[in-house]
């Protein structure tokens, strides 16, 4: 494994760590029930945070995609080419995801706020493929760098 393979994974699992603990507070912050009077501000709150966690994750595909694993990582070890396309393909399925909830959030208000939820468990379920998607591409990293016998160096 090059210094630079090296360097780029203990990178990309730096982000992940740092993901996970901004999705921790996602998660925090979603269980809360607010008031009807606190809805607005609660709501305005908890989409500022969101959409800088959906910044950040495209920020990490795009490092991920381009500079990061996914290209280096087909061109030493083929075989797993499929799995980095679909685990690219993923990171396309989360992103709308988390957009579609952001849509559904901004358009709520005091009045409609019983649809809370349904949003609630929209974004555990994204979160929790997000959380799987992670997982899948640390095994990768491991996998074809550490343990695939007459690939790297
Ligand atoms: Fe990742």
């Amino acid at each position: 494994m090059t210094d630079q393979s090296k360097s780029m994974a203990s990178r990309i699992e730096q982000e992940h760590a740092d993901l996970r603990e901004v999705i921790k507070e996602i998660e925090k912050e979603i269980q809360k029930d607010p008031s009807k009077e606190e809805f607005t501000s609660w709501k305005l709150d908890f989409m500022r945070r969101f959409r800088d966690f959906q910044n950040e994750l495209t920020k990490h595909f795009d490092l991920e995609e381009e500079g990061g694993f996914m290209e280096d990582l087909v061109a030493r070890a083929p075989h797993h080419a499929r799995q980095v396309d679909e685990l690219e393909h993923e990171h396309e399925d989360i992103a709308v995801g988390l957009g579609a909830i952001a849509d559904a959030l901004k358009g709520m208000n005091e009045h409609t706020m019983s649809g809370l939820p349904a949003v609630r468990q929209r974004i555990r379920e994204v979160l929790e493929v997000l959380h799987r998607h992670e997982e899948a591409e640390r095994d990768l990293i491991q996998k074809a760098y550490f343990q695939d016998i007459g690939v790297g160096d």
